[in-house]
């Protein structure tokens, strides 16, 4: 093994971990703190996770990662991930790196504006009521107008208001008003709460019914990100696949997602793999944009795929995705937890719109990601790749050697520590 680096030991993935926050770090032009937060030493204290939520007695950790290769919008992006699963970063960038000749990912999210819902029981006459509520519609709107002064500095505040009569429940027929706040950079919890509880008694005044929940809605569908891509037949062709197998086969992966539940759930938790390690990694709530995902993939009353995948005039593999994006970058976990803010810093969005269209991008590659792998090789090789690298991590591999010793096992089909520190034994000997 000779000593000068190769460019392939050059690779982000190549690299030992100190050079690889070092290539970060400054490209995101971190302070010594923030990158003090990523070692594990200045992160998430036991004291601040304290004041997070009740009963702590410690702090979990999980691996940050950072995919590469991302072109969002004509915009170089380094993009954390917070996951426990192999195999998801080193997918998502190599399709990111696929999408590059076409000018990568085209991104957008429409206006940070959550729903939240009133439930109005027990008034004399529903179609009444409905009308009543909306009448007032400028008064209920004015009523929550205020109660975040910076949010409405920033241009945040009530949008609309809308009435629904649910005509059949277990319970009978009862009202639902809808409030339509602009939330602006924070994922809107907690405004979207207190504008509901404040809403309450006026609603019940107006109407003479009962107000029971006051409650966002996960199905942020007024919040929606989306994001598309082309990727050149060029690039599809690998091994013996040829260009137009790999994207007909791609296509014909998918359209098994849009037929079947069974398989769209499977589809969709794979775009999941990407968009979650995105929210984890920017502090943001993952069950509140799981939760919308999937009702927002049943909204058709049949449960289908978040993605759609086709071909354009000549032939290339163009897909699209969209999907509920109730994420902010401030407020909660996003700027209390050390981590959660250097990630937000490495990827640089300026707004939560910008961070939704981001984190659609990357659901968007991992689709993609996981339709090339299943509809030609299948998943394991790649599977095995990695669990490869980390065989040769435990024999004592360094720098460059890791991934040629990789290669080896797989090719050898012997991926076993004994093999690995056997091989290593005759490459060191060589070399005396
Ligand atoms: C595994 O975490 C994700 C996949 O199952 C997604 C898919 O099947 O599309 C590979």
């Amino acid at each position: 093994m000779g000593r000068a680096k190769s460019k392939e030991q050059n690779k982000f993935y190549n690299l030992s971990l100190s050079e690889r926050l070092q290539v970060v770090s400054e490209r995101a032009n971190l302070t010594p703190e923030e990158e003090a937060s990523l070692s594990g030493v200045g992160g998430l204290s036991v004291q601040l996770a304290d004041h997070m939520i009740e009963n702590v007695i410690g702090v979990y950790g999980l691996p940050l990662a950072v995919a590469q290769h991302f072109l969002i919008n004509g915009r170089e992006v380094l993009v954390p991930m917070v996951i426990e699963e192999p195999s998801v970063v080193a997918a998502v960038s190599f399709m990111a790196k696929l999408a590059r000749s076409s000018g990568g990912f085209f991104a957008s999210a429409d206006e940070p504006q959550m729903i939240g819902q009133i439930q109005v029981l027990d008034v004399a006459d529903a179609p009444t009521a409905r009308c009543i509520l909306l009448e007032n519609k400028q008064r209920l709107l004015a009523e929550v107008a205020e109660i975040d002064p910076l949010l409405q500095r920033l241009g945040g505040g009530p949008r609309d208001l809308e009435v629904r009569l649910i005509e059949t429940s277990p319970i009978g027929q009862f009202l639902v008003l809808h409030l339509i706040y602009d939330v602006r950079d924070a994922m809107g919890a907690n405004v979207i709460n207190t504008a509901l509880e404040r809403l309450a008694p006026l609603v019940e005044s107006l109407t003479g019914g009962r107000v029971l929940l006051r409650i966002l809605s996960n199905l942020a569908d007024r919040r929606l990100a989306r994001a598309r891509v082309t990727i050149f037949r060029s690039e599809l062709a690998f091994d013996q696949f040829t260009s137009d197998e790999v994207r007909d086969n791609i296509l014909a992966a998918w359209a098994f997602a849009a037929a079947d539940p069974y398989r769209a759930a499977t589809h969709n938790k794979g775009i999941m793999n990407g968009v979650d390690a995105v929210v984890v990694a920017t502090g943001n709530d993952w069950r509140a944009v799981e939760a919308g995902a999937h009702a927002y993939a049943a909204r058709s009353g049949r449960y289908t795929t978040l993605t759609t995948w086709g071909k354009d005039e000549h032939g290339n593999l163009v897909g699209a995705i969209e999907l509920p994006m109730a994420v902010g970058i401030v407020g909660g976990a996003t700027r209390v937890h050390p981590v959660a803010r250097t990630a937000l810093k490495i990827l640089g969005a300026r707004s939560a719109q910008e961070l939704a269209g981001i984190i659609a991008a990357v659901g968007l590659a991992q689709n993609l990601a996981a339709l090339r792998a299943l509809a030609t090789e299948g998943i394991q090789r790649g599977h095995m790749a990695l669990h490869a690298r980390q065989v040769a991590l435990a024999a004592g591999a360094l720098g460059a050697e890791v991934s040629i010793l990789a290669q080896q096992l797989v090719a050898e089909k012997d991926i076993r520590i004994e093999r690995a520190t056997e091989i290593l034994t005759e490459w060191r000997e060589k070399e005396k």
